[in-house]
């Protein structure tokens, strides 16, 4: 097993995009590749057994273009970082099998890495990224969650009791008659709307808990299109103000929740990364009240926020550089459910 470490290949394929990522040993993303699945769109959500049959298809083209941009062939690689979970179980052992079998073909230490970490490590090595530790809140289609992240050690503080945050956008985006993902559709049309015209409910809000919920903003929004929608098709501005409304609602919830974790874990420091994470307005919102709260905040740039495999990599480079890590090739297993320590 060779352990000189110039260059690291890195797989991610939890749910519908298959990424490949080749990092150098300094976590500088030499290229990179997210092949995303437009089939989901019109079944307004992910069929897992679609996903997988898809990622099956697109391995060779996505890795040979990562080796193609970067000018290497397999023979520099000397290491292989996939994500091992959490996910839809048939998408991550299309990633894992072809890791796997790389590695044993090449001879290289493989290491499974937890999809949430890599969210959270998404932007190390930028030039403002925070101080260990921090708190981390992770927004995506599958995880809505608070995170206590150390130098060593990563600890989950809160997870949403139902709905995940990009989960209730991408079912409202469906209930209104649009493709998915629906978290950017929703977005985009907020702008033009009004976001007072809808009370949509923050769960859980004067609790102290550090939880989410977003079940009922859904069935709120569901209410309301239906209500709207007895007149006739509904107007675009009527779209627009649903739209803006519920994004505020939902943008609400994780910050109020975000800053309480801040607070009581006395750590100034927030980092905002997942899918949901490229909202514009989380993102505006999140910088107005960090300077009011003297937070530092990181936003993990958009094009880290979705599902990619640099984050992967980088979160599999710092661990291969803790002193306490093992190197076990064969024993890395896909896994659906799978949780920080
Ligand atoms: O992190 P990600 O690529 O995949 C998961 O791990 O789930 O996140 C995808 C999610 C989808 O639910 C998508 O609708 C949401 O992120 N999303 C957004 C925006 N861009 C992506 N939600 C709200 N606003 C956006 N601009
Ligand atoms: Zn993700």
């Amino acid at each position: 097993m060779r352990l000189f470490m110039n260059y690291l290949l890195a797989i991610e394929s939890s749910c519908d995009d298959f990424a490949a990522a080749i990092l150098n040993s300094d976590g500088v993303v030499v290229s990179q590749f997210v092949q995303s699945q437009l089939i989901h769109n019109e079944y307004g959500g992910v069929v897992p057994e679609l996903a997988s049959r898809e990622h099956l298809a697109s391995i060779d083209r996505v890795v040979m273009t990562c080796f193609h941009e970067a000018g290497l062939t397999p023979r520099d690689i000397d290491a292989v970082a996939v994500t091992h979970g959490p996910g839809l179980i048939g998408s991550l052992l299309v990633g894992t099998q072809f890791a796997k079998g790389f590695a044993i073909a090449q001879n290289l230490p493989l290491v499974g890495v937890h999809h949430v970490e890599g969210h959270l490590l998404a932007g190390l090595g930028e030039p403002d990224f925070l101080q260990f530790p921090f708190i981390g809140l992770i927004v995506s289609g599958g995880h809505t969650g608070l995170y206590l992240v150390e130098e060593t050690h990563i600890t989950q503080l809160s997870e949403t009791r139902d709905d995940a945050a990009g989960e209730a956008f991408d079912k409202a985006a469906k209930m209104l008659g649009f493709g998915y993902p629906g978290g950017p559709i929703i977005d985009r049309l907020a702008e033009q709307g009004d976001a007072s015209r809808f009370d949509f409910p923050i769960a859980l809000r004067s609790w102290q808990t550090l939880e989410f919920s977003f079940s009922g903003v859904k069935t709120a929004f569901r209410k309301e299109v239906q209500n709207l929608s007895q007149h006739g098709p509904l107007a675009e501005q009527d779209v627009a103000d649903l739209c803006a409304s519920l994004r505020k609602a939902v943008v609400e919830a994780l910050l109020d929740k975000a800053i309480l974790a801040c607070r009581t874990k006395q750590i100034p420091r927030l980092l905002l990364g997942g899918g949901v994470a490229c909202n514009r307005l989380l993102r505006k919102e999140a910088q107005e009240r960090a300077l009011v709260q003297d937070i530092a905040l990181y936003l993990t740039p958009p094009k880290w926020c979705t599902d990619n495999a640099a984050m992967i990599g980088k979160a599999a480079l710092r661990r291969m550089k803790m002193p306490d890590f093992l190197l076990a090739p064969l024993t890395v297993s896909a896994r659906a459910e799978i949780s920080h320590s």
